[in-house]
C-alpha cells in the first residue's frame, strides 16, 4: 500500500563499492525488477516504500548512488539527514568486503551519529563464486557492531527481511529520541529532522 497519509518519513541510503548490487537491491525490492546488464549509477536515484510499524505508517525514502570513486564528492549531501545505511559488499569479490571499513568511516565522518547501519553481503545466489564466507561477514559485523545479513538481488532472498529490520530499528531509535527530547531536551523549533509530513493530520508529528 502506498498513499500519502504517512506519519513519518525516514531517509535510508545504500553504500558500497561499484558493482556490489545496490541499484538492483533497490529495484528488486521496490519493483521486483532485476537487471543482469545494469549500468553503473551516475548521480543519485531514489525510491520509496511505505511500512506499517506497530500500526504507524512510515515512509522510507531510499537513496542509491554511485559506488565509483570518481563520484565521491557528492557524499556529504548524500548522507545528510539519513537515519539508516545499508553497507553493501559482494560475496564474490573480496576487495568489496575489504572496503567495508572505509565505508563505515565515511559514514561516521559525514552522517548522523545515531544512524542505523546494516551490513549486507549481496549476491548470495552465486555460491560457487563465493570469496567471502558468511562467517567472515558475521565476524566483520560483530567487530563493527552492526547487524548483518546476506541477500540476493537476483532471487530476492532476505531483501524483505533486511528492509524490515532497518525500518524497525530506525523507528525504534526515533521513538527513543522523541521520548528523550520530550523529557529533557525539547526539540528546537525549526530543527531539521528527517522530514515529516502528516497530510490530513492537524498536528505534525515529531521525528528524530
Ligand atoms: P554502482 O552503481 O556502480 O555503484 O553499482 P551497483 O552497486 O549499483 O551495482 P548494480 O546493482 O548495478 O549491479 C552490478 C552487477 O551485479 C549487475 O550486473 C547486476 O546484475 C549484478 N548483481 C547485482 N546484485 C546481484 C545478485 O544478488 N546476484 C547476482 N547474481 N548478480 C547481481
Ligand atoms: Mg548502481
Amino acid at each position: 500500500m502506498e498513499d500519502d497519509s504517512y506519519e513519518m518519513m525516514v531517509k535510508v541510503v545504500l553504500v558500497g563499492d561499484s558493482g556490489v548490487g545496490k541499484t538492483n537491491i533497490m529495484s528488486k525490492y521496490l519493483k521486483n525488477e532485476f537487471r543482469e546488464d545494469s549500468k553503473a549509477t551516475v548521480g543519485v536515484e531514489f525510491g520509496s516504500k511505505q511500512f506499517n510499524i506497530q500500526g504507524h505508517q512510515i515512509k522510507a525514502q531510499i537513496w542509491d548512488t554511485a559506488g565509483q570513486e570518481r563520484y565521491k564528492a557528492i557524499t556529504s549531501a548524500y548522507y545528510k539527514g539519513a537515519k539508516g545505511a545499508f553497507i553493501v559488499y559482494d560475496i564474490t569479490r573480496k576487495n568489496t568486503f575489504d572496503s567495508v571499513n572505509r565505508w563505515v568511516s565515511d559514514i561516521s565522518a559525514a552522517a548522523d551519529k545515531k544512524i542505523t547501519l546494516l551490513l549486507i553481503g549481496n549476491k548470495s545466489d552465486l555460491e560457487d563464486q563465493r570469496q567471502v564466507t558468511k562467517e567472515q561477514g558475521e565476524e566483520k559485523a560483530k567487530e563493527l557492531g552492526l547487524a548483518f545479513m546476506e541477500t540476493s538481488a537476483c532471487s530476492g532472498e532476505n531483501l524483505e527481511k533486511a528492509f524490515q529490520l532497518m525500518i524497525n530499528e530506525v523507528y525504534k531509535k526515533c521513538q527513543e529520541d522523541i521520548a528523550g527530547e520530550t523529557e529533557e531536551n525539547p526539540v528546537e523549533p525549526g530543527r531539521d529532522i528527517t522530514l515529516d509530513k502528516a497530510k490530513g493530520k492537524p498536528e505534525k508529528k515529531k521525528c528524530c
